[in-house]
């Protein structure tokens, strides 16, 4: 069965725009048809490098006829002002991460979602990925057994390094829990379902952090955050979880670690690819198998992808408002479990997401 592709619009042309507008103008289900950006100038350059009809600012985008999804890649500190404007234009929303700063500003977006009949989804999409489908098959299939504990750790110098306008990134809504962590977080609540409690230390190693290269160079940016994170979980299905969010190491490492009764598995975390890396328990210790995925290469903005295929069937897209609502409940309890030296409950849930079948995307058809 074959769609009208789902006609988009992207709000916020900056860094991430080029990785989304290139994934989005191969696909066959989505028609991009309009760039916006308080930038005008940014805006324009974007449409013209993409090959995409229209630039201008937001109300002139949400005026194009026919704008159906909008994909808003703003900055956090306004994602859920410019999702609601979304939303009272009658729009779809896709929103990057994180869905919004606060409890209050994402409940009035799902909503406001709600009563207008438009659906939310959110990143990361690389829960979308083959790397984490797999991983997701192979557990679902019991090739660790039942799933016991997590362990995770997310490490490096952080963005200041390479982002050329990393302000924000330091700014309540960002550090490695709120910019980094909903990859973990979103990848976490897939595999093992919603949390129930998390207890967590904070620990910040500047106060102020100097822009090493590109067009800040020198700048001076206040740290607003915790740049380090230590994160215990426990799962409403009993899997506990011990986690690392840091920003102050000059050391890039990556783990994704599943044991279960029958064996540990490596998740490919960080991408949209690569391989599941299976330890099966046993005396001797096997020889570790490294499982790559099969089926069409995904990319940045293969969640809207799906999402148009979900708006087209009129059912909630994998990567659901109500999963990003979760990930956002969660990193604000672990932000309240730092200041407060306490246990703190998760109270939101959300449904169980379907794997998507291994050959999507296939021959070129992402319905
Ligand atoms: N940079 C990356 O590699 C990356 C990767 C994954 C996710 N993200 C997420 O994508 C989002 C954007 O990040 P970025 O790195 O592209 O930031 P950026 O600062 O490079 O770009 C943000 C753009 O949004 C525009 N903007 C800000 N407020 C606006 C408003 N009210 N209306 C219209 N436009 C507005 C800015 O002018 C700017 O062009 C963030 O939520 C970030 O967490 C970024």
């Amino acid at each position: 069965m074959t769609h009208e592709p789902v006609r988009v619009g992207v709000i916020g042309a900056g860094n991430v725009s080029d990785e989304y507008l290139a994934t989005l103008r191969a696909a066959p289900g989505v028609d991009v048809i309009g760039v916006a950006d308080l930038d005008r100038e940014r805006a324009a350059a974007q449409a013209r490098k993409h090959g995409v009809p229209f630039s201008g600012d937001t109300a002139e985008l949400l005026a194009l006829p026919g704008l159906e999804l909008v994909v808003n890649l703003t900055i956090p500190a306004v994602h859920a002002q410019v999702a609601l404007q979304a939303i009272a234009a009658g729009k779809h929303v896709w929103g990057e991460k994180p869905l919004t700063l606060d409890r209050a500003s994402a409940r009035a977006v799902l909503d406001a979602a709600t009563a207008a009949g438009v659906r939310v989804g959110n990143a990361p999409d690389t829960v979308l990925g083959r790397g984490i489908q797999q991983s997701q098959q192979l557990i679902a299939e019991g090739r660790i057994g039942t799933p016991q504990t997590v362990l995770t750790l997310m490490q490096g110098p952080g963005p200041d390094a390479w982002h050329p306008r990393p302000d924000f990134l330091f700014a309540r809504g960002a550090g490695p829990l709120f910019d980094i962590g909903p990859y973990y977080l979103t990848t976490l609540a897939l595999l093992f379902g919603p949390i129930d409690t998390v207890q967590a230390l904070g620990h910040r190693a500047f106060d102020v952090r100097t822009v090493p290269y590109g067009e800040r160079a020198g700048n001076r940016i206040p740290v607003e955050v915790w740049t380090h994170v230590s994160v215990l979980t426990r799962f409403r299905s009993g899997v506990v979880g011990t986690s690392i969010y840091s920003f102050d190491s000059p050391v890039r490492r990556q783990l994704f670690e599943v044991t279960g009764s029958g064996g540990t598995l490596t998740v490919p975390v960080s991408g949209f690819d690569g391989p599941s890396v299976l330890v099966p328990a046993g005396r001797p210790q096997p020889e570790p198998e490294e499982l790559m995925p099969s089926g069409a290469e995904r990319e940045r903005g293969i969640g809207v992808v799906e999402m148009a295929a979900a708006i087209r069937a009129d059912r909630e897209p994998r990567a659901s408002g109500a999963l990003a609502f979760h990930v956002l409940d969660a990193m604000l309890a672990i932000e309240e479990s730092v200041d407060a030296g306490a246990p703190v409950a998760v109270a939101s849930s959300f449904d169980p997401v379907p794997p998507l079948d291994p050959q999507w995307g296939a021959g070129g058809s992402w319905q």
